[in-house]
């Protein structure tokens, strides 16, 4: 295994020693995540662990989840969650995040704002002082605002792609919108720029995720480190 996988390993399987016996646990997407899911399911095995229920962010966590034996139920089941791990593209030191890489991104908020707790889990690569500057916002758009909102992302300095796939067609969410990926130079207010995103009619969620993030699992070459909300 090359050595960033392993990083994100580390901090996925870290993660899960947050959870408890008898936990909702919100399983988030992408592949980093991914290794806590499967952690999660081996658990679930031995009888480290028991009565867990999942609630997947996405269909791809999902399919994950059941090949590892981990019970599931819908959001509308439940009345909260106790804890979600997920990953996400970019961190910055007040633990905001960019996410969406995957194209999760408005599962993964409507789990994250229904979790007790939100545990993200990176490798030491996605750690940056300014978001931004690593990688691009994703915005999740309806199709039919698709050139509107591309204007619009522009307006406010951004150059932004229609993300396709690999066949050339354009990718749709879990929830059949499209994603527009919009690189700054820098986001040196992420939280004016997502309150000028929600504002707009047609753009149905960003990947900023302000001030939801808990602890963040960083896994790096000297061992892994745990980042908590407000410590500095
Ligand atoms: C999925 O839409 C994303 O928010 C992921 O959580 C994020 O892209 C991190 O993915 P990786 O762990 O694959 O880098």
């Amino acid at each position: 295994m090359r050595e960033r996988e392993k990083m994100k390993k580390e901090a996925a399987e870290k993660a899960v020693d947050f959870v408890e016996s008898g936990m909702v646990v919100g399983l988030g997407s992408g592949s980093t995540a991914k290794y806590a899911v499967i952690k999660l399911g081996e658990k679930l095995k031995d009888g480290s662990l028991k009565n867990i229920v999942g609630i997947p962010t996405s269909n791809a966590t999902k399919r994950i989840a059941e090949a590892s034996g981990i019970p599931l139920t819908d959001l509308n089941n439940v009345s909260k969650i106790d804890l979600t791990i997920d990953g996400a593209d970019e961190v910055d030191r007040n633990l905001n995040l960019i996410k969406g890489g995957g194209g999760a991104l408005l599962r993964e908020k409507i789990v994250a704002q229904a979790s007790e707790k939100e545990i993200i889990v990176v490798d030491e690569s996605k750690l940056s002082e300014v978001l931004g500057e690593k990688f691009f916002l994703p915005v999740e758009v309806v199709p039919f605002a698709a050139e509107a909102e591309k204007r619009f992302l522009e307006s406010l300095g951004a150059k932004v792609v229609l993300r396709k796939k690999n066949s050339g067609k354009v990718f749709l969410t879990d929830e059949k919108n499209y994603i527009l990926d919009a690189k700054f130079k820098s986001i040196e207010n992420p939280l004016e720029l997502a309150v000028k995103l929600n504002e707009r009619a047609g753009i149905v969620e960003h990947g900023l995720f302000i001030g939801m993030a808990d602890v963040v699992v960083s896994a790096g070459k000297s061992g892994v480190k745990i980042l908590k909300k407000n410590s500095g």
